[in-house]
């Protein structure tokens, strides 16, 4: 089976231009334009190999080759094509052009699958637009229900009922959730995002758990007034709160025990904003992720202690709310062992690893036997203009996708 990696090179490269920023970098919101475009595109691609395509209410899109038993239950693969704010062009892309091209690859070579295999780009994987991630498969999985529609807003205030309505998805949304018998496997193909296949030389990862992540908007309100006139003493700075709200976010992470427990504070919104207005209120946005469940809830406990703390010692309030608290995947071992086949089959030699980032396959695992492969990305780097995998490093990425999609539909 040979992958056509020109074919596949120039897709990712046409799929990076629809952006909403200058090359190199990509910017793709979901439902923006450029995000409609992009998902115009790409099912002209998979209506050109034979697929039929659907797309669901809130615009998780299904392009599906039909087997030779079309009523029993699928194999799924995809990711996503939503990109944050000037990143790069693989995260996601090579998921979803590479299930693409592994069902190409398998069509060239004479495969007949017994099981349909379908390839999924998910909606709003990323949680820039409306502030959580994952929002199509958490959908199609269960984890949301139809209350998303009017709980999420945009920050133009715009709810995900009136966004995806304008964009054209205009079905009932429970009707995207997905029954456990949909699919009899899903695999997802997606770089690996941190250094360690490239550092190792090793081409494939083969992902048997994703770690659990937690996301929390916090809300620290002070007392604003003059820059010059108000003296130390008397200030209740929430901007000040805030940066030690983050501080206490690093010591909760570093002082976990495990180099597993990360912490980040990737949003910080100061109001009134002027040079010279003491913060009255500060919105910040944290992520807190863990392999280990209670490791992670456990410094989620320490950071809510801190801030009560603070907000006592600071005379401010601190009000945090949960926006996402999820539990980890440990990957079916069945379609972790058909990805391992597969990579002896082709004589590629493989590392077992730990997905850090989150993935659509977090939720797919709630509903579906699922497990993921990673390819190295130069230095790890990813949510950059430089993210970068070689040609070679996703074809081999794909060609074990479609031995092990061949494996799983036969
Ligand atoms: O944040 C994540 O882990 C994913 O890349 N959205
Ligand atoms: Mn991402
Ligand atoms: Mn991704």
């Amino acid at each position: 089976m040979n992958v056509d990696s020109e074919l596949l090179t120039a897709e990712l490269d046409m799929l990076a231009s629809f952006s909403d920023t200058p090359a190199p970098t990509v910017t793709r919101i979901v439902f923006s334009e450029s995000d409609l475009a992009a998902r115009h595109w790409f099912k002209g691609l998979c209506a050109a190999a034979g697929l039929v395509v659907r797309e669901d209410a809130v615009g998780n899109t299904f392009a599906r080759w039909i087997g030779s038993e079309p009523s029993i239950a699928a194999i799924g693969t995809g990711s996503h094509i939503d990109a944050i704010p000037h990143s790069g062009k693989y995260d996601g892309t090579v998921g979803v052009l590479g299930g693409l091209e592994a069902i190409r690859t398998l069509q060239r070579s004479g495969f007949r699958p017994r099981r349909s295999i379908e390839v999924l780009m998910f909606t709003s994987e990323e949680p820039t637009r409306f502030g959580i991630g994952c929002l199509g498969s958490r959908l199609l999985s269960g984890g949301l229900d139809a209350t998303a529609d009017q709980h999420f807003k945009d920050k133009a205030g715009q709810t995900l009922a009136q966004v995806r309505n304008q964009a054209g998805f205009t079905g009932a949304l429970d009707d995207v959730r997905l029954s456990k018998s949909y699919y009899d496997a899903f695999v997802e193909l997606h770089i690996e995002q941190g250094p360690l296949l490239e550092q190792d030389g090793i081409p494939i990862g083969v992902v048997n758990a994703i770690a659990a992540p937690a996301s929390s908007r916090i809300t620290i309100e002070g007392e604003g007034g003059h820059a010059g006139a108000v003296l130390m003493p008397t200030r209740r700075d929430a901007f000040l709160a805030a940066c030690e709200v983050a501080l206490a976010i690093e010591s909760a992470a570093k002082s976990s025990g495990s180099v597993d427990t990360v912490g980040t504070v990737g949003v910080c919104d100061v109001f009134p904003g002027v040079v010279n207005g003491i913060p009255s209120r500060v919105r910040i946005e944290i992520d807190v992720r863990d392999t280990d469940l209670t490791r992670r809830d456990r410094a989620l406990m320490q950071i809510e202690e801190a801030c009560h703390e603070i907000a006592a010692r600071r005379r401010v309030s601190i009000q945090s709310e949960t926006i996402n608290a999820d539990e980890p995947c440990v990957c079916e071992p069945r379609i972790v062992d058909a990805l391992r086949g597969a990579c002896r089959s082709l004589s590629f030699s493989f590392q077992d690893m730990v997905s850090r980032a989150y993935h659509d396959s977090l939720f797919m695992s709630r509903i579906a036997p699922t497990a993921m492969l990673f390819i190295p990305c130069r230095g790890g780097v990813s949510h950059r203009p430089d993210e970068y995998a070689s040609p070679e490093a996703v074809a081999t990425g794909v060609r074990v996708l479609a031995e092990t999609l061949k494996a799983l539909a036969s």
